[in-house]
């Protein structure tokens, strides 16, 4: 079949591709698969139908942001993103200079410029390449992931696609500032760097935080040759002084130099052994691959995410001008750890518990229920965008160490002093077959009553459940969110598999032992038997072969 065309739109026969349901965050799959002729057309083409009825003059008076981690296939992508905006009416369009824009500034720029919506490209943490990982997400007017309505519309459309919409025209020079006109759309190519710096300078004390380089103090930022890398460079290095060479890896690569662009322990190895060592600088961070994930660490110091979290809450309002008038409140996915709720309680503020993903957060933040949120897996943000901020999170912990004058470890076994301590780890098993790994859920789901009063690491089951959220801004429910064991120590576990995984399963375990022992105990003793006892509860090695996990953070 032929494309028909109509004043320059041609409209292009296209057939639905099974498997484009939206995951954790947004769609992502193996480039190859992206690279398919109508692949990427046809998401694109089913997220325009999708939310075409809430914009104003079909798309006509719209403005839609688009950019990238830069990773391998992004400025593809791109262009076939502009043929086919300009082919759908939107009024203009944002495009990040060489298609590069991290998420939180797309999040920024979406808010700052009143956008209708963005499409932000990048599989995140994982790996970059031909044969390696490509994503795509969609971000509503409020700057924040689509909600579940919204992607499962977009889904649904996926699957019914007949036609996509496009326009012949040459590529546009990502390079050049400046708008040019493809069919009835202006398309702009901004600075991707512009609205976030903005954003950064009016939360943070840049003078402050210059005045701490100044002194002599010493930092490394870890861009994992990925997207922060330019927004570091200018902010970190340009803007508050650092030395150069504070930022590491500042060139985004289409395969991030071969490597992980996932700030922890194991694929920032570079960063962690350079913060080692009594001649070590004051404070190391990394970020991942499209720059809304964050690694914090002191000199031979790890600070886990759900401890980053609480330290920040803690001290936002004296550390932090953005948010001199306090927090209204806080919020963590369910499996993060429980420290920030200790804090929440102490300044007498609310923890919203809410299901893994960043998208069930944008309701609290809008509607002021809560100022900052954050995930056991490195994501860390608050209400200046509505994704997780990794080099937001660098600024706050600059600013808490510029402004108490304490290393970062003292910081932190202060708040363990005050608060007393969440042992915690994330063990991963990836690549697990993924029908036994759906079996053994279901069979887990299925046996939960059965679980309570049942011996387990020492302790009894006090009760187990899978959670659930009802969303208390509109109402909405998710179900299903990750299996929950409690025990009657006050210890818990939580199983899930990942929605984010492109091959096979991930399955997912969360173990935490809370403690008031001021953080004197070693992880591993206080974790040990809880993580045996879930192993054999779930019987892993009978149905894997192994029960060891392939990453532990
Ligand atoms: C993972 C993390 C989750 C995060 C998401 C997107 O999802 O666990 O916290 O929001 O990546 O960065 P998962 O693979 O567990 O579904
Ligand atoms: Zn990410």
């Amino acid at each position: 079949m032929t494309p028909i065309r109509e004043g320059g739109v041609q409209t292009v026969p296209t057939q639905p591709f099974e498997g484009q349901r939206p995951g954790t965050s947004g769609l992502r799959k193996k480039t190859r698969v992206f690279m398919q002729p109508g692949y990427l057309e046809n998401f694109v083409q089913s997220v325009f139908d999708a939310v075409r009825t809430d914009a104003a003059d079909g798309f006509g008076a719209e403005t839609l942001v688009v950019g990238g981690d830069g990773r391998y296939y992004n400025r593809e992508a791109v262009q076939t993103i502009i043929r086919m905006a300009a082919a759908n009416g939107f009024g203009r369009l944002l495009v990040g200079r060489g298609g590069i824009l991290s998420t939180p500034a797309v999040s920024a720029v979406i808010r700052r410029r009143g956008a209708f919506g963005g499409l932000v490209l990048s599989a995140s943490h994982n790996p970059g390449g031909i044969d390696e990982d490509f994503g795509i997400k969609y971000n509503t007017r409020n700057g924040g992931p689509a909600p579940e309505s919204v992607t499962e519309r977009i889904y649904a459309g996926t699957q019914s696609i007949e036609r996509y919409l496009t326009v012949e025209h040459p590529d546009v020079d990502l390079e050049r500032l400046g708008s040019v006109r493809v069919g009835g759309t202006e398309v702009a190519v901004i600075d991707p760097l512009e609205d976030y710096t903005a954003v950064m300078e009016g939360l943070f004390d840049f003078e402050r935080l210059r005045a701490y380089f100044a002194s002599g103090h010493r930092m490394l930022f870890d861009a994992m040759s990925a997207v922060t890398g330019p927004y570091a460079t200018q902010i970190i290095e340009g803007r508050l002084g650092a030395p150069a060479g504070t930022v590491l890896n500042g060139t985004p690569l289409p395969d991030f130099g071969g490597h992980h662009p996932d700030p922890n322990l194991v694929h920032a190895a570079e960063l962690v052994s350079r913060m080692s060592g009594k001649d070590a600088p004051d404070f190391g961070a990394a970020c991942d691959g499209d720059g809304d994930r964050n690694l914090i660490l002191g000199r031979d110091f790890f600070v886990s995410p759900g401890d980053s979290l609480a330290v920040i809450a803690e001290h936002a309002k004296d550390c932090i001008p953005g948010y001199r008038e306090g927090l209204a409140g806080v919020a963590r996915s369910m499996p993060t750890s429980t420290a920030v709720d200790r804090v929440a309680d102490a300044l007498g503020i609310k923890c919203y518990e809410t299901p893994t993903g960043w998208k069930f957060f944008g309701n609290l933040l809008d509607a002021g229920l809560a100022t900052m949120c954050g995930e056991e897996s490195f994501g860390t943000g608050s209400n200046h965008v509505r994704e997780k901020d990794g080099l937001w999170a660098v600024l706050c912990w600059l600013s808490i160490l510029a402004v108490t004058g304490k290393s970062v470890e003292e910081v932190v076994r202060e708040h363990w002093r005050k608060f007393g301590r969440s042992y915690y780890q994330r063990h991963d098993y990836e690549g697990l077959d993924a029908a036994a790994a759906a079996e053994m859920m279901t069979e887990l789901s299925g046996s939960l009553s059965n679980l309570t009063g049942q011996p387990l690491a020492g302790s009894r089951v006090e009760r187990a459940d899978e959670f659930g959220y009802t969303d208390p801004v509109d109402g909405s429910t998710t179900s299903r969110q990750g299996v929950r064991i409690f025990l009657e120590d006050g210890s818990r576990a939580v199983l899930r598999l990942s929605g984010t995984g492109t091959a096979g399963a991930t399955l997912r375990i969360y173990i935490e032992r809370y403690r008031d022992d001021a953080g004197a105990s070693d992880i591993e003793e206080a974790l040990g038997s809880l993580k045996q006892g879930v192993r054999e509860l779930l019987r892993l090695r009978e149905r894997f072969g192994t029960d060891e996990p392939t990453v532990v953070t």
